[in-house]
């Protein structure tokens, strides 16, 4: 009776729905393939490589259409990571330069599969935009996660390496689906300990596990390791008992692993050491560590995000700090610096060192743990955010010198390019903490693959592989995530406000926050300016001249408020409240509607993901429907207390067509 039931209830509710599910297969939803499909078709090698055998091995158990044939082809170095397939119906052959091509290629095909594409007459090439395509953790070695919402870090360091999580594998399966191939693995808050030989054994498991799916591994390094962990007299870059150490380091290192990837740095900036403390310059702290690793093909990734509280504008800090070491570095050290000048904010203009350095390696950081926009509390699709950076325009080789041009070695050719993002993945079932985090993961390697794609393609890609392949489901989610990004920095930051967060944790807002003894850099105030006046902070040339970073006409067009972009405005300039915007409101008014636009569009979401009850599992939809209800108070949170400050210098009233502050 009971089977009858159940048999019953399947019927009536498709088994994917009644299920519970719990987010934790991601994207990688690939159904196993019958004996019948097994048994008529092939999927042949003609190699042993440990990656070209998984390759097949994911082929023979997920792919259900023709024979595949599987080949390295050593002459066509142009393809490298890349992959060439090509095929009919009865027979489709994929060929690359490297194994991991082959690797890439067969998630691309599984890829095409699950989101229901054509099979048949294949005729695609694929080559990535980057070399090095990298995730950050930011994971601590007790297990907290900075800036991370997702749970304890994956790496259970205490267990190592004696115990090996299966995550570790699900984890590196899920980047090599979409590409990435590198990782550091710790916080560029970096402990010394992650030196030490025991965490060198440590990471070796980890890295032999990686390695089977294309994956190197990197380290974040503390600047005064030789001193901690070495006993040194200092950590001076020049001093050859420190050089001698870092040699040493890196040799061990490699011995245990061979393709270990290099180190990133965070040096003399928030405290951190660096090779400033004794009068040396970045460049004299990267080359040090540069020729440790060069016989060895190692890399340094050596961050310019560095500011120290002065009386000089945050924002044009690390321009000033890096331009005049413009080649001094090593060609195997490439300058990591984040997509703005400030940090990682819902929007903020391209950082101004792109292309500034003229013959210096230059990557991309971006964040994807969401530190500035509701951590995994608020839905916010950032493949816009992503793509926002890499297509401006810097000018700095003449018109088209966009970000990713000058990055990806099109414009600028270097010994490896590479992309980076600040990994928002943890120990929690669902890895990301809500499940559309999951999604820019996701979006962060396929850009990095391609930055030509485009976000639409990306969440729909996205959406049909973790959700649904039904139209009815996918186009009214993809629309909802076009609009999320716009949708966070409406409520919390319109009109290029910045850094208005609450002190330290970065969730709430508090732009009246004024810490007793804290670092004014850190403070709101700041950043906005309120005063009877107005309301923004002036970059011009009567202000703090970061614009004159920026190359013609990018500098005209910022520094005029007239021409000025409304999303940049407040970021450029300090603007009167009752200024005439382009819309015709004051500038008062016009602030008012964004923040209330940006409530009603956290309800709008909702009623989206409301209305598709049913057509997702019961698990994830009320997951998802429950922290949509956190992030529309949390919309309305920020709207009321920022209209409820600023009015305390606007002295005007709030237009009484939007929602009153509660
Ligand atoms: C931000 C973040 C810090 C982090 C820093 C960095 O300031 O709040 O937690 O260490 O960025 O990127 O180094």
């Amino acid at each position: 009776m009971m089977k009858v039931i159940i048999l019953l209830l399947l019927f009536i509710f498709p088994y994917s729905i009644v299920r519970a599910e719990d987010g934790s297969k991601l994207w990688l939803r690939y159904v196993s393939v019958s004996k019948d499909v097994a048994h008529n078709r092939s999927i042949s090698i003609h190699s042993k490589d440990p990656i070209i055998l998984l390759a097949k091995q994911e082929l023979v158990n997920f792919w259900g259409k023709q024979s595949i044939e599987l080949a390295v082809d050593r002459k066509l170095t142009y393809l490298k990571d890349g992959f060439k397939i090509t095929g009919n119906l009865n027979r489709i052959k994929v060929i690359a330069h490297e194994p991991v091509g082959l690797l890439y290629a067969a998630y691309h095909l599984l890829q095409l599969q699950a989101t229901n594409q054509p099979v048949s007459n294949l005729n695609i090439e694929e080559i990535p935009s980057f070399d090095i395509r990298i995730l950050n953790h930011w994971d601590n070695l007790d297990r907290t996660v900075e800036r991370g919402y997702a749970g304890y870090s994956l790496w259970k360091w205490d267990e190592l390496p004696g115990v090996i999580s299966p995550r570790y594998e699900e984890y590196a399966r899920a980047n090599a689906s979409i590409g990435i191939n590198a990782v550091v693995i710790n916080n560029v808050n970096a402990s010394p300990q992650i030196l030490s030989s025991q965490y060198v054994i440590k990471l070796k498991s980890l890295a032999d596990i990686f390695r089977r799916y294309g994956i190197k591994v990197y380290l974040s390094v503390n600047f005064s390791s030789p001193k901690i962990l070495g006993g040194t007299k200092d950590s001076d870059p020049l001093n050859p008992e420190v050089i001698l150490w870092w040699k040493n380091k890196v040799k061990e290192i490699y011995q245990v692993i061979p393709d270990f990837g290099g180190f990133l740095v965070k040096a003399n900036s928030e405290g951190q050491p660096g090779p400033q403390d004794y009068g040396r310059t970045h460049a004299d702290g990267a080359n040090m560590l540069a020729d440790a690793l060069k016989a060895y093909h190692g890399v340094i990734m050596w961050r310019a995000f560095v500011y120290n509280p002065s009386s000089e504008d945050r924002a044009k800090q690390a321009y000033q700090e890096f331009v005049p070491l413009d080649g001094a570095f090593r060609d195997n050290v490439i300058i990591q610096i984040k997509n703005g000048p400030i940090d990682f904010q819902p929007r903020e203009p391209f950082n101004p060192l792109f292309g500034a350095l003229q013959k210096s390696n230059e990557m991309v950081e971006f964040q994807i743990t969401q530190e500035y926009l509701g951590f995994a509390n608020h839905l916010a699709y950032l493949a816009p955010l992503f793509k926002e950076t890499l297509d401006s325009d810097t000018y700095a080789d003449g018109k088209g010198s966009t970000v990713a041009k000058l990055t990806d070695g099109t414009l600028r050719p270097a010994r490896k390019t590479a992309i980076a993002a600040v990994a928002n993945i943890g120990e929690d079932i669902n890895w990301t903490g809500h499940h559309f985090g999951q999604a820019n993961w996701f979006a962060f390697g396929r850009l990095a693959w391609n930055h030509e794609l485009s976000s639409e393609q990306i969440a729909e890609e996205w959406i049909s592989m973790t959700f649904s392949t039904d139209n009815k489901f996918i186009d009214p989610v993809k629309k909802m995530m076009m609009g999320s990004r716009e949708t966070v920095v409406n409520y919390m930051m319109p009109l290029g406000l910045h850094h208005i967060f609450a002190f330290d944790h970065h969730y709430g807002p508090e732009p009246w926050g004024d810490q007793e003894g804290g670092r004014p850099d850190w403070m709101p105030w700041y950043y906005h300016h309120a005063d009877t006046v107005g309301l923004g902070f002036d970059r011009t040339s009567n202000g703090s001249n970061a614009i004159s970073q920026y190359r013609p006409p990018i500098q005209e067009v910022f520094g005029d408020i007239q021409l000025c972009p409304d999303q940049y405005l407040l970021w450029f300039h300090h603007v009167p409240w009752s200024y005439t915007m382009k819309s015709g409101r004051s500038m008062w008014d016009e602030l008012c509607y964004k923040y209330d636009a940006g409530v009603q569009q956290v309800r709008a979401m909702q009623q989206v993901w409301d209305r598709l009850e049913g057509q997702v599992d019961q698990q994830r939809f009320v997951e998802v429907q429950s922290k949509l209800k956190i992030q529309s108070r949390d919309a309305v949170w920020w709207k009321d207390a920022c209209l409820l400050y600023f009015q305390t210098f606007s002295k005007k009233p709030i237009p009484y067509d939007i929602e009153r502050p509660v």
